[in-house]
């Protein structure tokens, strides 16, 4: 009798909890309960930023740093959808569906920009700015706001330059030290003059390719070097395809951020207030982090034996710069006295 009751309470406190508490199955199973966000989701902006970089890299961890401080400092008003790895559009057409509002944001390197406003191959220049602090002074100073300006004429709002690091050189055949280690050798470059007139001059080839195109490249031999930070060779395993790297720190890699124009003058004043702040934001945060990422990436590669790792020394340096000094003659021109001279002032200071 007693195990009659026994399991007649146990039944009975299953369907009782079943019907107070549902049957378990989850979350899916739970009633949609109504809120206020659910009634705005048709009112939620959406913004598409799209990028060719890894997750794990600085430009990676500052989209999704200020995607989801957007996010939330809009109560969800705006949500930045985050398309990263090329895996939208690729470096060769994602500045073409930006201005198409296909995508409303993307942060391309700043060489990729060369070939419609060629006043921008100022940040190629090699050895222009010797140290990190002059990298900023670049973007933040008077170098940063002319190149800015140049965009208003295409649709495209500049919201803020973004950092990654210095570019190395990596390689499958010799280490390269000496300008004459360049001869015969064939590298990746980005769609930039003076990145292409930077390899002339220490007489190699190259070949323009998108980001996501270096690996395969590599691996089959069409090319056999290319230029990047220490964060995209590690995050995007070019050191599997390449023996030897040299930390020559020749140029800089970094971002301009930019969104749709037209999408940027639909927004309210008040969005657009978030966005500049977050930007500000994110832009420093990129500042202080992308040093220690690029750093803690070179330090695995080495720590795992992934790559050989050079290091220029200062006479080594100097025949570099000596080789490289026809590049200035030849973009002189191009990018005007003006930004000629800024940066001049920058690299001379030390
Ligand atoms: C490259 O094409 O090498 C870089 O611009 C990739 C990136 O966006 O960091």
């Amino acid at each position: 009798m007693k195990a009659f009751f026994a399991i007649s309470l146990f039944i009975f406190t299953g369907i009782f909890t079943a019907l107070f508490f549902g049957f378990g199955l989850g979350e899916a199973s739970e009633p949609l309960e109504y809120d206020d966000e659910q009634e705005g989701l048709e009112d939620e902006i959406v913004i598409k930023f799209s990028h060719v970089a890894a997750e794990n890299t600085p430009k990676g961890q500052a989209v999704r740093k200020f995607a989801s401080l957007i996010q939330k400092r809009t109560d969800g008003e705006i949500k930045v959808e985050i398309h990263a790895n090329g895996t939208l559009y690729n470096d060769q057409n994602e500045y073409q569906a930006l201005k198409n509002n296909h995508i409303q944001m993307i942060a391309p390197a700043t060489s990729k920009l060369t070939d419609k406003f060629p006043k921008w191959q100022v940040l190629d220049l090699p050895f222009a700015f010797p140290t990190y602090k002059d990298v900023k002074k670049a973007y933040e100073g008077p170098i940063g706001q002319t190149l800015l300006t140049e965009l208003k004429n295409d649709q495209v709002k500049g919201l803020s330059f973004w950092y990654n690091g210095y570019k190395q050189m990596t390689s499958s055949e010799d280490p390269l030290l000496r300008p004459s280690d360049f001869k015969l050798m064939h590298f990746r470059i980005m769609p930039s003059p003076v990145i292409k007139a930077q390899y002339q001059a220490l007489g190699a080839s190259t070949s323009v390719l998108p980001f996501n195109k270096i690996y395969e490249n590599l691996d089959v031999d069409f090319i056999n070097g290319q230029e990047n930070t220490a964060s995209n060779i590690y995050t995007k395993k070019l050191y599997e395809t390449q023996d030897h790297m040299t930390i020559s720190n020749h140029g800089y890699l970094g971002y301009v951020v930019l969104m749709n124009e037209i999408f940027w003058k639909e927004l309210s004043k008040e969005h657009q207030d978030i966005i500049q702040k977050t930007m500000a934001e994110t832009t420093d945060w990129s500042w202080r982090h992308s040093i220690e990422m690029n750093d803690s990436q070179l330090r695995e590669m080495k720590r795992t034996d992934a790559i050989e790792v050079h290091y220029l020394n200062d006479q080594q340096k100097q025949l570099w710069e000596d080789a490289l000094e026809s590049v200035y003659k030849e973009a002189r021109p191009v990018i005007g006295d003006k930004l000629f001279n800024e940066v001049m002032k920058l690299k001379e200071h030390d």
